[in-house]
């Protein structure tokens, strides 16, 4: 016979996506009725029009079904202003529980555990000399390779004025705010944070220096992280305020550096990896993109020069870690849900490219 107790037991199990804590735990789940092998029950959510409801629904029934119900209704609401406020108050006070006191001045809000010294995640910026070369496509497919092979990943889009990263992984959506703590999207698996969800209809952002360490510093202390084992900065072009910044704000990130095969490119790159170096950024190694098309014959064209990964690497004296072709991502329909510009899939043969490299930097930058 299905029970109350039975209906919450299985429901410790489902976990809210954005909270990563269970619906039970988080008291949204309430109401409960059963009737023979009918249940219904009600479902509050944080706030009205959640994007992962329907994530949650299923969720929901499977895991009640599990109890031989035939039928589950559920029904959603959302929480009260002040069950918001309490919920908003709990996330804050355990964030702060899990950073030390010698990391409470860092920033201007709320310390992030995620810079506290116990912190386990650990941080790599991809950097590059200048734009255009593919920075933010790396980091968009090594994060989302990361979380293929099982690990919790998380990227912050750094590059403020040039974000990229919602339009390139396919974000539609914008993140939940509960009071002044904001969940970030999760999308492939990868739990995403990028100025470009605060922008309105694209318009161009003119705030200067200060604004832009304090968004930063935001992005660690009001956004609700949860537990990562790598979080990536899309580091802006160069060598400007916002990398100084991060260099600064997590001295022990690691950084990758991209560029393309052109010895001149990869020669501006070298700034990038000599900047990295002065502020004590161990640089893992280096990943030249574009670095051949292969034509419809299987010849590899070398379009935008040659040499230009392995001379860089070698500059720096570290590995060079891929070297990815031109190729654009395969055609899925913009209406596929999985639909997006610049993310490979698995079983394309840049995706397992990024595999590779992937599981390289797993090695080299091991999880904690
Ligand atoms: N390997 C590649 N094959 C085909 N197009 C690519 C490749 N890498 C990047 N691109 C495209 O080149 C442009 C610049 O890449 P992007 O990642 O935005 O560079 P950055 O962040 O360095 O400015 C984008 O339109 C991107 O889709
Ligand atoms: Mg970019």
């Amino acid at each position: 016979m299905i029970t109350r107790e039975k209906v919450l037991d299985v429901l410790r199990n489902v976990k809210d996506p954005e909270l990563n804590k269970s619906l039970v735990e988080l008291n949204m789940i309430r109401n409960i009725q059963i009737e023979g092998s009918t249940v219904s029950l009600d479902v509050i959510l944080t706030v009205q029009g959640c994007p992962l409801k329907v994530k949650i629904q299923e969720d929901v029934e499977n895991a009640i079904k599990q109890l031989g119900a035939e039928e589950v209704h559920v029904r959603f609401g959302s929480m009260t202003d002040e069950e918001r406020a309490a919920l908003a108050a709990r996330l804050k006070s355990e964030r702060q529980a899990q950073t030390s006191p010698a990391n409470q001045g860092v920033g201007t809000g709320h310390p992030s555990p995620l810079l506290s010294p116990e912190s386990k995640t650990q941080f790599i910026a991809v950097a590059s000399g200048k734009g255009g070369v593919g920075k933010s496509t790396v980091t968009v497919n090594l994060a989302v390779a990361l979380a293929r092979e099982g690990k919790r990943v998380g990227i912050i889009d750094a590059d403020i004025y040039g974000f990229s990263v919602p339009d390139m992984m396919g974000i539609e959506q914008r993140p939940v705010v509960i009071d002044q703590t904001i969940l970030p999207v999760t999308r492939f698996g990868v739990k995403v944070m990028s100025m470009g969800f605060f922008v309105e209809d694209n318009a161009p952002v003119v705030w200067r220096g200060p604004m832009l360490g304090k968004m930063l510093r935001n992005f660690f202390s009001e956004v609700h992280w949860g537990e990562l084992d790598y979080l990536l900065l899309d580091l802006p072009p160069g060598t400007g305020d916002v990398a100084l910044d991060v260099h600064q704000l997590i001295p022990q990130s690691k950084e990758i550096i991209v560029t393309t095969p052109h010895a001149t490119a990869a020669f501006v790159a070298a700034r990038a990896g000599a900047m990295a170096i002065h502020t004590k950024h161990e640089v893992i190694g280096v990943v030249e993109n574009m670095a051949w098309y292969e034509n419809k014959q299987g010849e590899k064209e070398y379009v935008f020069g040659r040499g230009g990964g392995e001379k860089l690497a070698q500059a720096l004296n570290v590995e060079l870690l891929a070297q990815i072709p031109l190729q654009a991502p395969s055609e899925k329909d913009v209406n596929d849900p999985n639909y997006s510009p610049s993310v490979y899939d698995e079983s394309h043969p840049i995706g397992q490219l990024y595999q590779e490299l992937a599981r390289k930097v797993m090695v080299k930058v091991p999880v904690r």
